[in-house]
């Protein structure tokens, strides 16, 4: 009691508070997202993520240079196609976008993981995670497509598969096909827990991949559940999921923390892309002090239990700590 205890006497000098202090972020906490765009020969401001590029391959061997320079240990691509058709066929062919960036970036040998995720609605022209029956994703016709699109990646030369389109059953049928075609060693970093969030907005207009119809309530998470979320979480790693992940991150902290105490595996969490631009948007207005704003946000990320933080803070973030 008071007197006697007085929390303050701890924070009395930076060295002490540095000494107590239980949460302390690395370069190593993060990876880095990035789009890599098929058509047009520059790189393209994201008008809805301040300061993100959809990138020419070009672009993107320079950004992840640079990524890895400041010490982050992974990158996350998705595509965005010339073409997009009724069952995402961009997504696994030979000569797709994602496979093309991965070959690339595995040529120049940067030191860090090169993770794909693995979805399919930047590639079809309905814009849902699936291929389409009777005006819903049809979950077992799309599986194929998912492990097809995760081996050709695979193939690629990719060195973390990361499943987000949320169908039933994928990271078995994922598991299974990665084994199947030589790959049994590659990690699954499975989107797990993944929301119908409205927080991914800014990223749908980045990779042009908003549902032309309905919504994906029928497959992403309903936010309201949590017990679900451990459901979901163990299902994927009864399936071979390595890493599990909530997404997205700061209005899921509750979330994050239940799943790292149900689970063994390393949790991942995505802090997307509607989490950044309002931190971006209210920096510039000049209401809010960016870099401790981007700190906190990413040490309270972690507090809740995560060991890896998805953020386009990542470089930037990794440079500051
Ligand atoms: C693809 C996918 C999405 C995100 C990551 N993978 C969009 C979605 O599910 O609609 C969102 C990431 C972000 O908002 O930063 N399914
Ligand atoms: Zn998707």
């Amino acid at each position: 009691m008071f007197p006697t205890h007085r929390p303050r006497r701890l924070r009395r000098t930076e060295s002490l508070r540095q000494m107590v202090r239980e949460t302390v972020l690395t370069p190593n906490d993060f990876i880095y997202p990035l789009f890599v765009q098929q058509v047009g020969d520059a790189p393209e401001p994201i008008g809805s993520m301040p300061g993100q590029m959809r990138h020419t391959i070009d672009s993107l061997l320079q950004t992840v240079e640079k990524t890895a320079e400041a010490g982050v240990k992974g990158i996350i691509l998705f595509g965005i196609p010339a073409h997009k058709d009724d069952v995402g066929t961009g997504a696994y062919v030979e000569d797709g976008i994602i496979q093309r960036a991965v070959r690339a970036i595995k040529e120049r040998g940067f030191p860090l993981e090169v993770m794909t995720d693995v979805c399919l609605c930047e590639y079809t022209d309905h814009g849902h995670c699936g291929a389409i029956k009777n005006g819903d994703v049809d979950n077992d016709p799309s599986l194929e497509l998912l492990v097809r699109t995760a081996v050709s990646q695979a193939r690629s030369g990719a060195d973390v598969i990361a499943p987000s389109d949320m169908m039933d059953g994928r990271i078995a049928a994922i598991r299974k096909g990665l084994d199947e075609a030589g790959f049994p060693d590659l990690p699954i970093m499975s989107y797990a827990a993944k929301y119908a969030s409205s927080y991914y907005g800014p990223f749908r207009e980045a990779a042009g991949s908003a549902p032309g119809f309905g919504d994906r309530r029928s497959y992403q998470m309903d936010p309201a559940n949590k017990r679900e979320a451990l459901k979901e979480v163990r299902l994927d790693i009864e399936e071979g999921a390595d890493i599990v992940m909530v997404k997205p991150a700061l209005a899921y902290l509750d979330i994050i923390n239940e799943v790292k105490r149900a689970t063994d595996v390393p949790v991942a969490a995505y802090n997307v892309s509607g989490e950044y631009t309002m931190i971006e948007t209210a920096a510039k207005a000049g209401y809010i002090d960016r870099e401790r704003v981007i700190l906190e946000t990413l040490t309270s990320i972690k507090r809740a239990g995560a060991d890896i933080i998805l953020t386009y803070h990542a470089p930037e973030a990794a440079r500051w700590v």
